[in-house]
Order: C-alpha cells, then sequence, then structure tokens
C-alpha cells in the first residue's frame, strides 16, 4: 500500500472512533447520550484526530430499526460519504472510512465518492463495506434482503466492479450476475494504490470468508471476555486469510466507560445500559441482528443485551484507565490490532481517554506518543 494511511502505521493496537454520523454504538435513554450534529461530528472527529487515533468510522443506516418509528434515534444517521468528505476536510492524520451496502449505491457511483474523498484527505479514506442486516432500510429501495449468503455474492460482484473501476486505465466491459458495464471508466483515481483500505464486519462462515478474501481490516465482535477465546476467534480470520495468500488486520469494537474508580464506572454502566436501556430500542435490534445475521450465535442473543445497550455489542472496557489500558493490552495480547471505541458522550469520553488511558498504552509500548508536527500529514488546505 502507499500513501499515508495511518491504517498501515506502525502502532501495535490501533484505535478509532465509530458511528459518529449517527448516534454511536449505545442504546440508551440518558440525555447525554450523543447526537450526530454536524458540530459534534467535527468536535469529536478533531478531537480523534489530534489525539492521534487511526481511524474514524462512519455507519450506513438509511432508515431506523424500529418499524413505525423512523424520528427513532436509531435513523437519525447522517449520509456517510458526504459525512466523511466533511470530515477529512476537518482533519489531517485519521483515515476516514464511509460505510456502504451494496443495493443501496451502485459500484459506479461509489467509486467515484471514494476516489473524491481519497483526495480531499490527501489519501486517508477507507471503505467499510456490509452485507446488511436491517431489512426495513433495503425494503425502502424495492430491494429486499436478500438470502444471508447471496448478500455476500452480491457485495463480492459489486466490490469487483468498485475496484475495476479504481484501477483499470483503459475502458473495459463486464458482465455478471447482478451488474452490466459497458465501456467502464472513472477519472481520477483514489491516491491510494492499490487502492484504499477495505473493511468488513462479517461474522459468519460466509461473511469471514469473504472478509479474509476481500478486506484489510477485518471485524469481529469478540464472543467472550477470555483473552484465550478471542485469540482463537482472531487468530481464524488470520489463518483463513492467509490461505488466500493475504495478511489481514483484525479489530474489534468496545463500548468505553471510565471513571475514577471501577465503582463508579461499573455504577455509570449500569445506570445508562440497564436502569436506563433503550428498551424498545433493543428489542427491535436483537431480533433484526438475530433473524438476519450469524454475528452473534442465537443462544447468545439473550446474554449480549446488556454489551448491545453498552454499545452494539463490542467487549465493554470498564473501569479506571488502568483498568481500561490492561485490558486493551490483553486483548492486543491475544491478537488483535485495532479498536474502535465508543462512548455514550464521546466528547466527555474522548477527553478522558486521551488525558489517561493513550499515556498508559504507550508506557506498555502499545502506542507510539502522537506528534502532530512530525508525522506525515496533510493538512487541511494542502492539494
Ligand atoms: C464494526 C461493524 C460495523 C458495521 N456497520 C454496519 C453498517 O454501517 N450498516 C449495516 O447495515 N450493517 C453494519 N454492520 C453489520 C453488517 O451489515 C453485518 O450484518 C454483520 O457484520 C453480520 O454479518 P454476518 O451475518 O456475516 O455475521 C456492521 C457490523 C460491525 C461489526
Amino acid at each position: 500500500m502507499t500513501g499515508r494511511n495511518p491504517i498501515f502505521g506502525p502502532n501495535r493496537l490501533k484505535l478509532g472512533v465509530f458511528g459518529t454520523n449517527g448516534k454511536g454504538g449505545a442504546q440508551t435513554l440518558v440525555p447525554e447520550a450523543y447526537r450526530p450534529t454536524w458540530q459534534a461530528s467535527v468536535q469529536t472527529s478533531q478531537m480523534a484526530d489530534r489525539a492521534g487515533f487511526e481511524a474514524i468510522v462512519a455507519y450506513a443506516r438509511w432508515k431506523g430499526y424500529i418499524p413505525g418509528r423512523p424520528d427513532h434515534a436509531s435513523g437519525i444517521v447522517l449520509d456517510p460519504f458526504t459525512w466523511a468528505a466533511g470530515i477529512a476536510q476537518a482533519t489531517s492524520y485519521s483515515a476516514v472510512f464511509a460505510t456502504s451496502h451494496a443495493p443501496t449505491i451502485h459500484p459506479i457511483t461509489c467509486a467515484k465518492q471514494c476516489a473524491t474523498i481519497d483526495i480531499i484527505s490527501g489519501g486517508r479514506f477507507g471503505l467499510n463495506v456490509v452485507g446488511g442486516w436491517n431489512k426495513h432500510e433495503l425494503e425502502m429501495f424495492g430491494a429486499p434482503l436478500k438470502e444471508h449468503d447471496a448478500r455476500y455474492d452480491h457485495l463480492e460482484e459489486w466490490l469487483t466492479v468498485l475496484e475495476r473501476m479504481w484501477s483499470e486505465h483503459e475502458e473495459f466491459d463486464f458482465k455478471g450476475a447482478f451488474y452490466e458495464v459497458r465501456r467502464g471508466a472513472s477519472m481520477p483515481k483514489p491516491v491510494q494504490r492499490p487502492r484504499p483500505p477495505i473493511m468488513n464486519a462479517g461474522g459468519s462462515d460466509r461473511g469471514m470468508r469473504f472478509a479474509c478474501e476481500h478486506a484489510d481490516m477485518c471485524f469481529v465482535i469478540l464472543r467472550s471476555e477470555d483473552p484465550e477465546v478471542c485469540r482463537k476467534q482472531i487468530d481464524e480470520y488470520k489463518r483463513t486469510a492467509r490461505a488466500f495468500g493475504r495478511d489481514v488486520q483484525v479489530w474489534t469494537y468496545c463500548p468505553v466507560v471510565q471513571r475514577d474508580t471501577r465503582e463508579e464506572a461499573e455504577a455509570y454502566l449500569r445506570h445508562y445500559a440497564v436502569e436506563r436501556e433503550d428498551s424498545e430500542s433493543l428489542d427491535a435490534w436483537t431480533a433484526g441482528l438475530g433473524a438476519q445475521t450469524k454475528i452473534v450465535a442465537p443462544d447468545q442473543l439473550k446474554e449480549f443485551r446488556m454489551r448491545f445497550a453498552a454499545g452494539a455489542g463490542g467487549n465493554i472496557l470498564v473501569g479506571t484507565a488502568t483498568a481500561i489500558a490492561d485490558q486493551l493490552q490483553a486483548l492486543s495480547e491475544a491478537g488483535l490490532d485495532g479498536v474502535l471505541c465508543t462512548w455514550v458522550d464521546f466528547v466527555d469520553g474522548l477527553q478522558r481517554f486521551t488525558r489517561d488511558v493513550l499515556p498508559e498504552l504507550e508506557r506498555r509500548g502499545l502506542r507510539q506518543p502522537f506528534a502532530p508536527e512530525s508525522a506525515a500529514l496533510r493538512r487541511p488546505g494542502d492539494r
């Protein structure tokens, strides 16, 4: 890979923020929960950027997941591509990721959008490609959610067209099961060669195969708190990728609850994720994920309720800064390459984390101190 995308930088444990173009990951009714105003999007992205986080990842959602409740927080989501373009201009270091499903954007359109954001960002763009699960939003497009594995067949062809639009310098024809391209061409090309990084979060066998064959970053929802179980899950991705002759990074996402004492942190977690859980949201989310994905085993859905409420299902990092650094170190030692963080209140959370956890990670050799002046940065305004 060429370019200055920090995703390929030297830190052993990479970090990112997830979902600030929407409500983040938490499903809670507490009033301090994040809302995706543009001001909050820029503020939180700039905080992550200045702290040297490697990734800012927007998710794709066209409609909330509670039927008949279009005004619910789950549906209030800024478009990931235009959002990523704006955030690229407002930041100078972090990689900025948009997310896309296959049936919602034609790959020719998507290829040009990605190339444009890669140019705006000076080679810091990345694309998260997802199979999708929220059938209400896909039905809205007149494209009923396909059977589980067929979603990945569609995504595979979609990605093939997209990558050819990025790489081919001569006009080309393409005919597949889903797309026909006549004399395809797209200019300008993305800055990054051979292409901007691809991320995917398939958790099923088919999804894992897809991610290992096509993505640079595979996302897993870790199915256990036990580092040995995590190690096996992570190893399986790396081994499967090697069978395709590839190396992949394995990332997860984690809600973070940091306080000065363990008791305070656990009490706040209980407050927002149990006492003030958004029950209506959790019921609809659990039903949707349960019916449409294999990311969590059906018998685990119930026990995952608090994890879903806390932050979309990731392992919860809870406690003091030292305890959180301990948990992150254990994940890194289990082979994990990166963690996307979410907080109920991203501004407060990023402040605490940057002040207290980052220096701890640096002391442990998991990350290098971030020096914005010496990093190979593109500053807003450079072309
Ligand atoms: C980090 C992460 C980000 C995701 N982003 C989205 C998204 O933006 N939109 C969406 O519809 N699904 C998203 N998904 C869910 C995927 O669409 C998919 O349903 C999930 O990865 C399950 O795949 P599987 O059935 O192969 O396990 C995301 C999942 C993860 C773990």
